[in-house]
């Protein structure tokens, strides 16, 4: 259950994000470090317990840049999304693991190219869906929702009726899978994937990101171990091992590559050198 304080605070949640009812069959599992809310400490954010502090800690300590690598992590996500609706006009956007939410989300980014664009948020973990309120602030000319679902089921979450209410999947839609797969095997990530490009009309986009240990070895693995140690399975993976995500689909420039390397000039940061990031991005059209 979610715990509250004498007063009736949410514990671990700052007043402004505290769910407006109490969510009485919300089991946050305090007792366990989860992938959000180590991730939302790591990137600085005060939505995460005692145990996922205590992870992000020995992370910290024995890799001080890895809360620079998270952010950068978070980044490139708002560099993709501007690409997607700048370069190529994508005004739906589907983005599985979501994350606790952080300004400026998604949305936020989209709808300052078109206010009109469309966003459906999906994350399997129930302090997202306490906090789900600051992912439905859409401008009133688009639309956002966000649904409670599993990136292993995509059928049950794509037939969850917030879905076709905000997304018309006879137009090109982008869907952001933005620092999620390496918490998955290549067995468990490749087929939803695949099922929901297939889902997907021609002229979609697929903008991915994934943990790779190419660039620092020795700290990513030191990462790598605390999360397995915390019940975190977590999977990094080679340029080549990210690549395979996108096979049949039309790579933009530059490929798949380091996110310090992947289009560093639509950030208002100077970009971070190779030895500072972990991870790998790249943005493909679908035929
Ligand atoms: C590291 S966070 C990334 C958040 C956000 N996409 C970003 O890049 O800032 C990973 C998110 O994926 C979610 N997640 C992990 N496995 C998932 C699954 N099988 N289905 C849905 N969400 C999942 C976690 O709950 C967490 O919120």
């Amino acid at each position: 259950m979610a715990q509250r304080d004498e007063s009736g605070d949410w514990l671990g949640l700052r007043a402004s994000e505290q769910p407006a009812e109490p969510l009485p069959s919300l089991d946050l599992r305090t007792d366990r470090a989860h992938p959000a809310r180590v991730y939302d400490y790591l990137l600085g954010g005060k939505t995460n317990f005692p145990v996922d502090r205590e992870v992000g800690d020995r992370i910290l300590t024995e890799w001080p840049g890895s809360r620079t690598a998270t952010r950068a992590a978070r980044a490139v996500m708002h560099r993709m999304t501007r690409h997607l609706a700048e370069t190529h006009g994508v005004r739906q956007f589907l983005d599985v693991g979501t994350g606790i939410p952080t300004g400026p989300n998604l949305h936020e980014v989209a709808q300052s190219v078109d206010p009109t664009s469309r966003i459906v948020y999906v994350d399997n973990d129930p302090i997202v869906l306490a906090h789900s309120r600051a992912l439905l602030t859409s401008a009133p000319e688009g639309r956002t929702a966000y649904v409670e679902g599993d990136f292993r089921d995509p059928e049950h979450f794509l037939a969850d009726p917030a879905v076709a209410g905000t997304l018309d999947f006879d137009r090109p839609i982008a869907l952001m899978l933005v620092n999620l797969v390496h918490f998955l095997s290549d067995e468990a990530a490749h087929p939803p994937v695949r099922k929901l490009l297939d889902a997907l009309p021609s002229g979609s986009f697929l903008a991915l990101t994934a943990g790779t240990a190419d660039t620092i070895p020795e700290l990513v693995a030191i990462g790598s171990k605390r999360y397995s140690e915390a019940g975190i399975e977590n999977h990094l993976r080679t340029r080549a091992g990210v690549e395979r995500f996108f096979d049949g689909l039309e790579l933009d420039d530059p490929g798949v590559a380091l996110i310090n390397r992947w289009r560093p000039e639509l950030d208002d940061e100077p970009a971070l050198a190779d030895h500072e990031v972990s991870a790998y991005a790249g943005v493909a059209r679908k035929p």
